[in-house]
C-alpha cells in the first residue's frame, strides 16, 4: 500500500516551490521508508529549484534529514523499523573502481531507492540529491540510513546529512588541516561554518572566517574564528596574508562557489598549501588563471563532495562528539519551521538572516 504524504516540489526552473501530495510506494528490495522528523534547508536546494543542478523537473526538495524508519523491503539488514536514521546521499557500492581502489568516500555509483516517488497524476519526482526529504514520508535506498544515537535531536542531527557534514569534511578529509595550520573559510553560511567548526575540531591556530556579511561573521566566531574579514570592505588575500606573516594561510576553504571567491582562495594561500572548493558553482562559471601561479605555488587544489565522508564513519562520530559537547552542532539551528515554509526560508537565506532553517514534522 503506497503512501500519499505532503511534500515540497520545484516544478520549474525558477518558480516558487510548492505543497503537493506526494505518493510513496512501499519499499522494495533493499529499500526503506523513513519518517522524517526534521530536514535543513540547504543551499543545494536553491540551487535545484534555480535549474542550477539540472533540468530533471519536477524536483522532491530536501536532502538534509532525520527520522526513523518505519518500513524496510526485502533484504535490508543494515536498518530495522524503530531506528533513528541520518540519511546520507552517499551509500556506497562497495564494487566501483573507486570502493574497489580502497577509496569508498569517492564512490562513483552510489545507491538509491530503485522506486520513484510520485505525484498524484503519476509524474515521477527526482528527488534532491537521491533522497527528497521536505515529506512527511521518504523513500531511500537503505544505505543511505545511517544509524546514529537517538538521543540526538533530529533537528540538529539531520544537518550532518548535508550541509554540515559537507563543511566539517572539506577541512578535516579534504583539506587534511592539521594540528597548528592556519585556515580561512571563504562564504559562512552553514557549510563554511561547519568548516570552521571542523578547522577548530582539527586543532587548526589560525582560522579566518571570510564573508560580505558582519552578522555571518560574528556567527562564525561562535563556531571557532579566531579572525574575521568582511571581503565587501577590505581585500581579502592582502587581509589573510597580514594576519599570516605576509605568507598566507595553510588551507583555504571557498564555501561560496563562485570564480572570484575561488580565486581570492587561490591566492590566499601560503606556498605548498590546499584549495578546497566546496561551494557548488553554476555550470555558465569559468575561471582563468596563470598556469604558472598554478604550478609555482604547488600545494593542491581539491574539490570536495560531501566532504569526502563516508556517512557510517563520520555520523556517529560527529554525534558522539556533539553529546559530550565537542561539537556545536545546535547552534546550526537558526529556527524550525513548517513545510509550508521553505520557500520564506530560502528568502531568509539569501538574505543572510539564518544559518539553517529546519523543517520539522509531527510525527
Ligand atoms: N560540496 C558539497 O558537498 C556541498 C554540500 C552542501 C552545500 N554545498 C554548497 O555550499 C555552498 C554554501 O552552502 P550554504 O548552505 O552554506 O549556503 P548559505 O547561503 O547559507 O551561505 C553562503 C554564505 O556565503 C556568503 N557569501 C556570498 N557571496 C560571498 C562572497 N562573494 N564572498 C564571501 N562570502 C560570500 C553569504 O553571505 C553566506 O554567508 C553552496 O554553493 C551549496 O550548494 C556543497
Ligand atoms: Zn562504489
Ligand atoms: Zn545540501
Amino acid at each position: 500500500m503506497a503512501y500519499e504524504v505532503k511534500g515540497v516540489v520545484a516544478r520549474s526552473k525558477g518558480a516558487p516551490v510548492t505543497v503537493e501530495t506526494v505518493v510513496v510506494p512501499d519499499p522494495g528490495p533493499g529499500e526503506a521508508v523513513v519518517d522524517v522528523q526534521a530536514c535543513g534547508v540547504c543551499h543545494t536546494d536553491l540551487h535545484y529549484r534555480e535549474g542550477g543542478i539540472n533540468d530533471d523537473y519536477p524536483f522532491l526538495l530536501g536532502h538534509e534529514a532525520a527520522g526513523v524508519v518505519s518500513a524496510v523491503g526485502e533484504g535490508v539488514t543494515n536498518v530495522a523499523v524503530g531506528d533513528f536514521v541520518i540519511l546520507n546521499w552517499r551509500a556506497v557500492c562497495g564494487q566501483c573502481r573507486a570502493c574497489a581502489k580502497g577509496e569508498p568516500w569517492y564512490c562513483f555509483d552510489t545507491h538509491n531507492a530503485a522506486q520513484k516517488m510520485t505525484l498524484t497524476d503519476g509524474t515521477e519526482l527526482s528527488p534532491a540529491l537521491g533522497i527528497g526529504a521536505f515529506v512527511a514520508k521518504t523513500l531511500v535506498h537503505s544505505g543511505q540510513c545511517t544509524k546514529v544515537d537517538p538521543a540526538a535531536p533530529a533537528t540538529a542531527a539531520g544537518l550532518l546529512g548535508c550541509g554540515v557534514m559537507a563543511g566539517v569534511g572539506a577541512a578535516i578529509n579534504t583539506g587534511g588541516v592539521r594540528r597548528g595550520e592556519s585556515v580561512a573559510v571563504f562564504g559562512c553560511g552553514g557549510v563554511g561554518d561547519a568548516a570552521v567548526a571542523g578547522a577548530k575540531l582539527a586543532g587548526a591556530t589560525t582560522i579566518i572566517a571570510v564573508d560580505i556579511d558582519d552578522r555571518k561573521l560574528e556567527w562564525a566566531k561562535r563556531f571557532g574564528a579566531t579572525h574575521t574579514v568582511n571581503s565587501r570592505e577590505t581585500d581579502a588575500v592582502e587581509a589573510i596574508k597580514g594576519l599570516t606573516n605576509g605568507f598566507g594561510v595553510d588551507v583555504a576553504i571557498d564555501a561560496v562557489g563562485s570564480p572570484a571567491v575561488f580565486e581570492q582562495a587561490f591566492y590566499a594561500r601560503d606556498l605548498a598549501g590546499r584549495v578546497v572548493l566546496v561551494g557548488v558553482p553554476t555550470p555558465d562559471m569559468q575561471i582563468t588563471l596563470p598556469l604558472i601561479e598554478v604550478f609555482g605555488r604547488g600545494g593542491a587544489i581539491k574539490s570536495s563532495w560531501y566532504g569526502d565522508c563516508l556517512p557510517a564513519r563520520d555520523f556517529p562520530m560527529l554525534v558522539d562528539l556533539y553529546r559530550q559537547g565537542r561539537f556545536p552542532l545546535e547552534e546550526f539551528v537558526s529556527e524550525t519551521i513548517g513545510i509550508d515554509d521553505v520557500e520564506s526560508a530560502f528568502e531568509k537565506m539569501h538574505a543572510g538572516d539564518v544559518l539553517r532553517s529546519v523543517v520539522v514534522f509531527d510525527t
